[in-house]
């Protein structure tokens, strides 16, 4: 996913350049047929791909929008003047659509404006209307200080994330580190957000899922999980939504 982001467009232009290359120069030989056979496939779909193509017509900086536009439109989850804190944000496609939503440049002057605050490891370029903290790792207590204190009011009336860790290819691993990445961002709801406030998180399908959702359902009236049509199929990338936030259920300190 990373991959996709980030060499968006790199990587199609270099497929391209390599294709051309070979028709040229004929070359053969087993392991380069296999190569160009999988690399064909990807430049394929990444061209033929719908999400790919609108992307590009709406200057959407990865076609990872997609998803959070699917999600909002069924569910509702960004409106003027909400504030929100994008985990995983590079190279920033779901801050544009936050922006958007939020009303965070103040594009409408009729509605409540919003805020956008994005965070990631990677440097993410700016962006009218959005904050960014970048380079930070979400998972350091230092981080959620600095989150602390660039919200307004010192929380988030949304927590996003599409956070993924660099896949190793060994699904199970992939999966462990993902749903920590995700309860680790859980673990420090009670101090980023707002009461009633809404939490979306990127997983990859597998057997910690459930405990997850559990946690989730423990602290938020409605979980569900949604796997937006921009989700390629044949990943396991599952969307876990959680809303209404209200805390540990049970006695509340403070
Ligand atoms: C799939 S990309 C996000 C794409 C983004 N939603 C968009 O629409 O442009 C996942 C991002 O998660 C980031 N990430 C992974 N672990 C992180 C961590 N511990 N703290 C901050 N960002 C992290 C990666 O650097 C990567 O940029
Ligand atoms: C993934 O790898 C890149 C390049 O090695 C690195 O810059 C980045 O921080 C890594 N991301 C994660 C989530 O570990």
């Amino acid at each position: 996913c990373l991959l996709v982001c980030s060499l968006f467009f790199l990587r199609s232009l270099k497929l391209v350049c390599a294709s051309l290359r070979r028709q040229r120069f004929h070359t053969s030989g087993s392991h380069s047929k296999g190569r160009t056979a999988a690399e064909h496939l990807w430049l394929t779909r990444h061209l033929r791909d719908p999400f790919v193509k609108a992307a590009k017509v709406e200057s959407y900086r990865c076609r990872s929008a997609f998803k959070l536009l699917e999600v909002n439109d069924r569910h509702q989850i960004l409106r003027p003047g909400l504030r929100v804190l994008d985990c995983g944000a590079a190279p920033g496609a779901w801050s544009q659509v936050a922006v958007r939503r939020v009303n965070a440049a103040g594009a409408d002057p009729s509605a409540p404006v919003g805020f956008v605050l994005g965070v990631d490891l990677l440097h993410i370029f700016p962006l009218e209307g959005a904050t960014f903290l970048s380079p930070a790792d979400v998972t350091d207590p230092r981080t959620i200080q600095r989150v602390r204190e660039l919200l307004p009011g010192g929380r988030a009336d949304v927590i996003l994330s599409d956070m993924a860790p660099n896949a190793t290819g060994i699904r199970s691993l992939d999966h462990d580190r993902l749903i920590s990445l995700c309860s680790s961002l859980l673990d420090v709801a009670p101090d980023v957000l707002h009461p009633g406030g809404t939490f979306l998180c990127k997983t990859w399908a597998g057997s910690q899922s459930l405990g997850l959702q559990k946690r989730l359902a423990e602290q938020f009236q409605n979980t569900r999980t949604v796997k937006p049509r921009a989700s390629r199929k044949e990943s396991s990338e599952v969307y876990l939504l959680a809303t209404q936030y209200q805390r540990a259920k049970g006695p509340v300190e403070d």
